[in-house]
C-alpha cells in the first residue's frame, strides 16, 4: 500500500464525513441525510464537500433532480461500508466482551421463511434483549440480489446460489406437501401416483420463486405437465384458493404452522412426497460476521427443530 496516500487520507477525512457520505447513498438525498443525523442540510453538503477535497475527485454528480455517485464515489462507497461493519464490529465486540450481545442483526428471508424467521427471531430476542433485528422478507430471486449487494447479515433460502463467493449451510427441513381442499376426490387415498396431479387445476407461486423452483424440477424429472390455472405470488393467498377449491398445489409444510394439519386444507399421500426441500442459511465467503449474526448463526443450528416443532 502506498503509505503516503494512507496517511494523505487519514489526515483529511473523517469518519463523520464518510458516515455522512452512507447516509445520503442509502437515503438518496441529501435532505434525508440531514434529517436521518440531525445536521442541517448546509453542514451536510460542507462536509461531503471536505470529504470530496480529501479524496481529489468528485464523489456525486447530479443529472436532473437526482443524485448519482461518481466512479470515485463507487469506489469510496464500497470501502465506505467495510469501515462501517468494521466498527460495527468493533462495538459488538467490545459490548461481547462486557458480557453483553447487541447491535442489529439483519435478516434477509425467502418469503416461505416468513413462517419460521419470526417465531426464531422472537426467541433470540428473548435470549439476548440487547438485540435489534431488521427483517426483510421478499423472494427467492430478490433475496438473491439482495446477497449479491451485501445489504443483510444472514439470508435464509431453499435452495442456496451455486457458486463459491458464498457460504450456505442446511439448518432445517423444510419439507415440501401437496395440498388440497378436504373435500378433494384424492383426499384421503394412499399412495397416490403424481401423474394423477395432472388431472386438476393446479396453483404455482410466481416466477422467481424457491417453492416454484422444486415444484417445477419435480414434474419436469417425471415428465408431468401440470394445469397450471394461475400464479400467486404469497403462501396465504395460495392457501385461500385452495380452499375456495381453484385448484391444488404445493407448498411448505411450514405454511399451516399457525391452522396445524387440522385446519381446513388436507396433505395429499403422492408418491415422491414430501419433497425433501432444505433451509440453508448463509451470507458471502467475504463477509466479517458480526458476533450477533454469529450469535444467530449457532442459535439457528441448535433451536431450529424445536422450533418449528408443529
Ligand atoms: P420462496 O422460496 O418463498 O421464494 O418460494 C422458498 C425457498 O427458497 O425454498
Amino acid at each position: 500500500m502506498d503509505n503516503r496516500i494512507n496517511k494523505q487520507l487519514l489526515r483529511h477525512i473523517s469518519l463523520r464525513q464518510l458516515q455522512i457520505f452512507e447516509a445520503i447513498v442509502q437515503l438518496g438525498s441529501y435532505t434525508r441525510a440531514a434529517e436521518q443525523l440531525f445536521l442541517t442540510q448546509p453542514t451536510v453538503s460542507m462536509q461531503i464537500k471536505k470529504l470530496e477535497q480529501g479524496i481529489g475527485l468528485p464523489l456525486f454528480e447530479q443529472i436532473g433532480k437526482k443524485t448519482y455517485l461518481t466512479e470515485a464515489g463507487k469506489i469510496v462507497h464500497d470501502h465506505t461500508r467495510q469501515v462501517i461493519e468494521a466498527l460495527d464490529n468493533l462495538e459488538m465486540k467490545i459490548a461481547d466482551i462486557q458480557g453483553l450481545k447487541t447491535g442489529t442483526l439483519r435478516l434477509a428471508v425467502v418469503t416461505t421463511a416468513k413462517y419460521f424467521a419470526p417465531r426464531a427471531l422472537g426467541k433470540f430476542c428473548e435470549r439476548y434483549p440487547g438485540v435489534d433485528v431488521a427483517l426483510k422478507v421478499t423472494n427467492r430471486e430478490r433475496l438473491l440480489e439482495r446477497l449479491a449487494q451485501n445489504n443483510d447479515d444472514l439470508y435464509i433460502i431453499g435452495r442456496p446460489p451455486q457458486s463459491d463467493d458464498y457460504i450456505f449451510q442446511p439448518y432445517l427441513a423444510n419439507p415440501l406437501v401437496v395440498l388440497a381442499p378436504r373435500s378433494h376426490p384424492l383426499a384421503g387415498k394412499r399412495r397416490i401416483k403424481p401423474e394423477r396431479l395432472a388431472e386438476f387445476p393446479f396453483i404455482m407461486r410466481e416466477p422467481g420463486s424457491g417453492t416454484r423452483m422444486a415444484v417445477e424440477d419435480f414434474f419436469a424429472q417425471r415428465g408431468i405437465k401440470l394445469k397450471i390455472r394461475m400464479e400467486l405470488g404469497s403462501n396465504e393467498a395460495i392457501k385461500h384458493a385452495i380452499d375456495a377449491g381453484l385448484g391444488i398445489s404445493v407448498l411448505s409444510r411450514h405454511a399451516l404452522v399457525l391452522e396445524g394439519e387440522e385446519g381446513r386444507l388436507t396433505i395429499l399421500d403422492v408418491q415422491g412426497f414430501p419433497i425433501p426441500w432444505q433451509w440453508h442459511v448463509g451470507h458471502s465467503r467475504s463477509k466479517h460476521l458480526s458476533v450477533v449474526a454469529n450469535a444467530f448463526l449457532d442459535f439457528l443450528k441448535t433451536e431450529s427443530d424445536s422450533i418449528m416443532r408443529i
